[in-house]
Parts: C-alpha cells; structure tokens; sequence
C-alpha cells in the first residue's frame, strides 16, 4: 500500500499524488530544538507500507537533515519501502573538480540519498558530464522528463514559436520542446564567467524575424543566463520572449527583473513559485 508523506512546503504535491494514485497521505511533524537541531516524527503508522517522501530540494541544506531522520525513522519502524519523491535534484550541478580540493557534491548527495533510501524519482535533473544518475546512485533512480509538458504549454499558447536554448547543455531539451510543439529550434552560446556573469553569444538570426522566441532551459536560479539572452534577442529587433523552465530556483528579485524582459514566464510546479503554471504530478506516479 502506497502512503506519501510530504515534507514542509510539499504537501499539494504530496496531496495530488495521493489522489492521482488512490493511495493515502500521511504526515509528520517537524520543528527546531532551542539549539537550532530538527526534530521529526511520523504521525501515521507506516509498518508495512511503501512510503513515499515527497520532498522537492531546491535550498537543499535546509531540507536534508530532517529528510534523512524521517527516511531512516520509517525504515526503522519497518516500513516495506522507503522511496525519494524529489521533483528538483539539487547538486547535480556540481559535477566536475574544475578547482584542486574541490568538491563534486553531486555524487557526495547522490551517496547519501542512496544510503537511506530504497529508490528515488526526480525530473530532468541536470545531468552534464553524468550520462545517466546510475553512474553516482547505487539505488534505482527513476528519472521523468517534463519537455512534453512544455511543448503542449507552447502548442496552446504561441503561435509561430522558435524554441531557444541558451547553451549547449539545454539542447536535450530544446530539441524534444521545440519537436513535438511542431516549432523551429535555436540553440545558442553561453560562456560561464562565475555564478552570476554569463556570456551569450547571438548568431545571425535574420531568418527568424517573424517568429516569436520562447526561451527554455531546465534551470533558473540567478536567472542570469535568462537575462543575458532575452536582452541579447530584444536588442537583434525581436519581441520579448517567453520564458520556460522546468525547475525555478529563482528569487523574487530575479522574477522582477526577468518581468521586465519577457511576455510571459511559466515553470512546472516542481519547485512551487509564482511562475508554477505547468504540474508535474502525474509525472510522478
Ligand atoms: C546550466 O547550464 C543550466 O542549464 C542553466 O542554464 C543554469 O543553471 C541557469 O543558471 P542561472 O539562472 O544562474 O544563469
């Protein structure tokens, strides 16, 4: 029998699941000891049953403490599973020394997750130079994809679209977005100067004066990249672009700004925000 649990912040998600999968919806408590340490507890007896975590990760510090108590509680009061729900993945960025001594945090969270968990579901985590999460999870993790979500979102709502992907990363994306939306495609150059400077590179675009560009990319977070290229296609005589992402990290301070450079900006409810107008629930069944 399946039972979701959210952790704080998850539980529409957690709720639609269970109702998407006719299953139950439990919960638990959690709050802070005086010294600033979590305290969990399950509030729903989950012997024998599969439970489902559901907990998305963006401001991952904050959350994964309290998500590795509860896994390794239900573990302990023998649940049959204990399964991640994390429509973010965060840290999959990290995934390269590019300084001596430094980290690559993502199989360091991959190893952890892995250690408390039987198995994990995540969407379009960004993987770059990892071909695949079985590379750095030693659990089974099932990776779901949102481009369709986006392609129909762009289907219904533009007309004559040229789907753009900032860099050469998003054009996994771009190319099964721009695909199945029946539009023309543009990837483009970016260049990484540090985490809140980007370059981006235009190429000529003259055959593509009439479209209406509809900027994609999986990730927003400084919204650097999103601002850079929307100037960029604003200054070469184009409209304001749309802006799509699958996962919004991003502040209230960047959606302002971005607001001033797009028609529009929508991202799937993996990371609940202002934007969220595309779910993702049933991705995640
Ligand atoms: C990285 O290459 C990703 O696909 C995104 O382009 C990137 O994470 C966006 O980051 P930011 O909003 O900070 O420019």
């Amino acid at each position: 029998m399946r039972h979701f649990i959210p952790l704080p912040g998850n539980e529409a998600l957690a709720a639609e699941l269970a109702r998407l999968a006719s299953a139950s919806l439990g919960s638990l408590e959690t709050r802070h000891f005086p010294d600033g340490e979590s305290y969990i507890r399950l509030l729903d007896d989950v012997a024998g049953k599969d439970v489902d975590f559901v907990c998305t990760l963006a401001r991952p510090d904050n959350q994964i403490l309290r998500l590795i108590f509860a896994a390794e509680t239900a573990r302990e009061l023998d649940a049959k599973s204990v399964r991640l729900i994390a429509p973010y993945l965060a840290y999959m960025r990290q995934d390269k020394r590019f300084q001596d001594g430094e980290s690559i945090s993502s199989t360091h969270f991959a190893k952890l997750l892995s250690r408390s968990f039987d198995s994990v579901i995540t969407i379009d985590p960004h993987l770059h130079r990892i071909a695949d999460l079985a590379e750095i999870f030693s659990i089974p993790a099932r990776v779901e994809h949102a481009a369709p979500l986006l392609a129909d979102w762009i289907k219904k709502n533009v007309k004559n679209a040229l789907v753009i992907g900032p860099d050469s990363e998003s054009e996994q994306w771009v190319k099964a977005v721009a695909q199945r939306a029946g539009a023309e495609q543009l990837v483009l150059t970016k260049k990484r100067l540090g985490d809140h400077d980007v370059e981006i590179s235009i190429p000529d675009l003259s055959r593509f004066q009439r479209k209406i560009p509809v900027l994609v990319d999986d990730i927003i977070s400084s919204g650097r990249t999103m601002i850079e290229t929307a100037e960029a296609l604003i200054a070469h005589g184009f409209p304001k672009p749309y802006i799509l992402t699958v996962h919004a990290l991003f502040s209230s301070a960047t959606y302002w700004q971005l607001n001033q450079l797009a028609t529009d900006i929508v991202s799937t409810d993996s990371v609940p925000h202002e934007t969220s107008r595309i779910g993702i629930a049933e991705l995640l069944l």
